[in-house]
């Protein structure tokens, strides 16, 4: 497939996305917990502010790079980790990679992606991959994962905090959530262990509930930084007090985000929950945020509250749905030209420079 020249925003790439999938793989990557509520309210966020534009200031050349981690990426946009890409594209994480290496944008491999992270981290020359983790009860399968990560290459870890339990995902139990055959965690080849187990209902709700560890506490980022010299972020604050703890417990950036709207619903929006974090975090570490991002006029949003920069979790998917790498790219530039774009149009020769100000309250 080429790229879909035709598709002019994210909105599009979904529909286009829908009319390719099948529903239920549509229904898992779309789906969020019980009502939904937060999965809406994580876009609503963003509507709730408009833009205070500064006008005739030279914008003849925007800089839109942000520099994370020692690494000087392409825009304010990483990729989220999102499970099971094949179930998009038979190329699926490759591809995502790759496209993501063209446009200097940091890719975070899922714990339970298709494709084993070796092949991920080696996808494409200059890349910059960084390992989503899940702690599995068996810290052993978790300890040897890093270890993987580390000899491949990657750059950090990135721990989710939001799946103690998994959030109740009912388009998933609906349509009783599986992979198909030749489709595998392929991190984990091999471990029966850890593979989806047959049944009823969702399938990863079950694994999700024998394997994961919900007794996890704050001594698990110690136990990481002790088993790995990579910098560890920590996906899925809201809190500002769990800010505060990260930064103790020695986490090099976190991730504002409810995991999608995919576990706790009415959970805070992200954007809404971003100010307090911010401020807690009083410029120590990188603040990141995900959720409901689809426009650039979004990231300068979430930057103008305090982020460093921002993730895209389900348009990437719709990307590699309609084109695979091509998709993914065009995805990814979208969004970047966004940037651009609206920072011109805000006055703003760096997205990094909007501030407080540059927001209305609606
Ligand atoms: C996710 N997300 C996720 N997060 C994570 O830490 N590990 C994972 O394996 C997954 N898997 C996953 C699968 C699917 C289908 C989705 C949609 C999401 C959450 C993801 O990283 C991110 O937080 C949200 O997707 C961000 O919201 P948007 O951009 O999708 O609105
Ligand atoms: C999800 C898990 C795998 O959101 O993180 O589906």
């Amino acid at each position: 497939m080429n790229a879909p020249a035709n598709l002019l925003n994210l909105d599009e790439f979904e529909r286009a996305a829908l009319a390719v999938l099948p529903q239920a793989v549509y229904d898992y990557y779309a789906g969020g917990a019980e009502d939904e509520v937060t999965l809406r309210e994580n876009r609503a966020a963003f509507a709730r502010y408009a833009l205070r534009p500064r006008v005739l200031v030279d914008v003849s050349r925007i800089d839109s790079t942000v520099e994370l981690l020692g690494k000087r990426i392409a825009g304010p946009l990483l990729i989220a980790p999102t499970a099971f890409q094949k179930l998009a594209h038979p190329e699926g994480e490759l591809a995502a990679a790759r496209a993501a290496a063209h446009r200097n944008t940091p890719y975070i491999a899922s714990t339970v992606s298709t494709t084993p992270i070796e092949a991920i981290a080696a996808a494409a020359p200059g890349s910059n991959i960084w390992l989503q983790l899940y702690v599995f009860r068996d810290r052993e399968i978790t300890r040897e994962l890093v270890q993987r990560a580390e000899q491949s290459g990657c750059r950090a870890l990135c721990l989710t905090v939001t799946v103690p339990v998994q959030g109740k995902r009912e388009r998933d139990a609906r349509n009783q959530f599986s992979l198909p055959d030749g489709i595998e965690m392929a991190n984990f080849s091999g471990l029966r262990q850890a593979q989806l187990p047959e049944g009823k209902g969702s399938r990863l709700e079950a694994f999700i509930q024998r394997e994961f560890d919900d007794s996890l506490t704050w001594s698990a980022v110690e136990w990481l930084a002790s088993i790995s010299s990579l910098p560890i972020l920590l996906k899925g604050i809201c809190h500002p007090q769990d800010a505060e703890l990260a930064i103790d417990h020695g986490a090099a950036g976190v991730i504002v985000s409810n995991h999608g709207g995919r576990q706790l619903d009415s959970a805070i929006a992200t954007l809404d929950a971003l100010p307090a974090v911010a401020d807690a975090v009083d410029g120590r570490i990188p603040v990141l945020l995900d959720g409901g991002i689809r426009r650039g006029s979004d990231v300068l949003k979430a930057l103008a509250l305090g982020a460093t920069a921002t993730l895209i979790g389900r348009p990437v998917l719709w990307g590699l749905a309609v084109g695979g790498q091509a998709g993914v790219d065009a995805v990814l530039s979208l969004v970047l030209d966004e940037v651009a774009r609206v920072s011109a149009l805000c006055g703003l020769r760096s997205p990094t420079s909007a501030s407080p100000d540059l927001l209305s309250r609606i």
